[in-house]
């Protein structure tokens, strides 16, 4: 027998053993987070030197866009699918008391209308394009259906697969009358709209429906995305269909005479604040990016061990990233990028990453180390970066002129704190 064929069954055995191994438990402990050394976002994998943001543009960035979906997010298909379109399916213009216009748009992924399709619940401020309209928006996708983001009985009731939650009212995986309104809080429709922004949403289950066997389903069926194992390497997983279906949603947007395509904030909690990052990072078109808690795989550096960490969210949720991303658990030393250099792929648009004090598993400060990590790339652009050196104390938002950040006292949520600080951030950035 060869030696290679006596090493064999070791290494395959091997490889079994860290497979299944148990990621190592989250670390909770400042004084334990080991040293780590973060990658140089103005230095070219070939070792030389970004001095201008011609130079980032030109190479730097398209290099930093390729790591990110070969080892972290997958691929996102070049093209949408020939036969997508869609269709103005109601409008309402005197939605809340009179305050503001719904407009309710199904996007069908093929030319089937009963095939895979997305549905954008958007409100603008009541009256007619004038003095104030196109309006800028804040575009975000929601978790339990468009009808949860507002109690307004005329939200179409979403039909979608969705996870079973007794304090949701989801039952049998779908939504019921009961899940209207029930993340009003997060959404804050009424101030947002008062502000002079529309605000527009997609259920994410539309898009890919959140388990691990949900990727060939939903817009995986239009391009054939094999299940979470079964993927080549490289391939989307969920994050990456999440973004994509945003990007759908801004195709729309250009073409509303009444929404400021040049003008959208692309937003997200959590699991669709990773998402919102990875979308903008990825389309230009959005003009700023909000990421509420997203933790890591979002804002949160992954070789500063703090909290959730790359092997714990591949284990938990296979779906979400390429399956390379999985080459990092219990390995994050060797990832060629950090969540600092997505956040650069936005820059010079803006950014506001946000933390909460209690959301530990998120890293509140690794968040806002990846935050700063990304200036180098800001100031080429002629941006100061953020006015603090360190975190900043609980509800002291600090924010520079593309960059901001806070943590708000509380748990891992999105809260009218968190929207007055976006709205008055975006009021800064946004104006026309
Ligand atoms: C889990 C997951 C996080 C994610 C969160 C969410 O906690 O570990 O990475 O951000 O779910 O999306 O609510």
């Amino acid at each position: 027998m060869t030696p290679r064929l006596l090493f064999a069954p070791l290494a395959v055995l091997l490889a079994a053993v860290s497979l299944h191994a148990a990621p190592a438990p989250a670390n909770y402990d400042e004084s334990k987070v080991p040293a780590y050394t973060l990658p140089d976002p103005l230095v070219c994998a070939d070792g030389s030197a970004v001095r201008d943001a011609a130079a980032w543009r030109a190479k730097r960035r398209p290099e930093l866009l390729e790591v990110f979906a070969r080892e972290v997010y997958g691929r996102t298909p070049a093209r949408r699918p020939e036969k997508m379109h869609w269709a103005v399916t109601s409008v309402e213009r005197s939605a809340l008391a009179g305050k503001a216009v719904r407009k309710e748009i199904t996007l069908w992924f093929t030319d089937k209308k009963d095939g895979p399709q997305m549905h954008l619940l958007i409100y603008q401020p009541a009256g007619a394009a004038g003095a104030h309209a196109p309006w800028p928006v804040f575009l975000g996708l929601n978790y339990y259906g468009n009808q949860c983001v507002n109690a307004d009985p005329g939200i179409t009731l979403s039909r979608a697969w969705m996870r079973d939650s007794a304090e949701q009212k989801v039952v049998a995986n779908r939504a019921t009358e009961a899940t209207r309104g029930t993340h009003a809080s997060r959404w804050d429709v009424e101030t947002v709209v008062a502000r002079g922004y529309a605000t527009a949403t997609i259920y994410y289950g539309d898009i890919c429906p959140d388990h691990k066997d949900g990727l060939p389903l939903a817009l995986g069926a239009v391009f054939g995305t094999p299940g979470a194992e079964a993927r080549a390497p490289d391939e989307w997983g969920a994050i990456g269909m999440w973004a994509w279906g945003l990007s759908r949603a801004m195709d729309y947007m250009a073409g509303d005479g009444e929404l400021d395509a040049r003008r959208v904030a692309v937003h997200g909690h959590s699991r669709l604040g990773k998402t919102a990052l990875w979308a903008a990072a990825q389309d230009e078109r959005f003009a700023l990016a909000i990421s509420n808690d997203s933790g890591c795989g979002g804002a949160a550096l992954s070789k500063r061990i703090f909290g959730e960490t790359v092997g714990i969210i591949n284990r938990g949720f296979p779906h979400w990233f390429a399956k390379n991303f999985r080459r990092y658990d219990d390995n994050e030393s060797a990832l060629p990028v950090d969540q600092h250099e997505l956040i650069a792929l936005i820059a010079p648009r803006s950014v506001y990453v946000a933390s909460a004090q209690a959301d530990t598993w998120a890293d509140p400060r690794g968040e806002f180390l990846s935050l700063k990590g990304a200036e180098p790339v800001f100031r080429l652009f002629g941006k100061k970066g953020m006015p603090a050196a360190d975190i900043p104390a609980v509800d002291q938002p600090v924010a520079g002129d593309a960059i901001a950040y806070h943590v708000r006292t509380g748990k891992h949520d999105i809260t009218p704190y968190d929207w007055a600080q976006y709205l008055d951030f975006a009021d800064r950035q946004m104006k026309r």
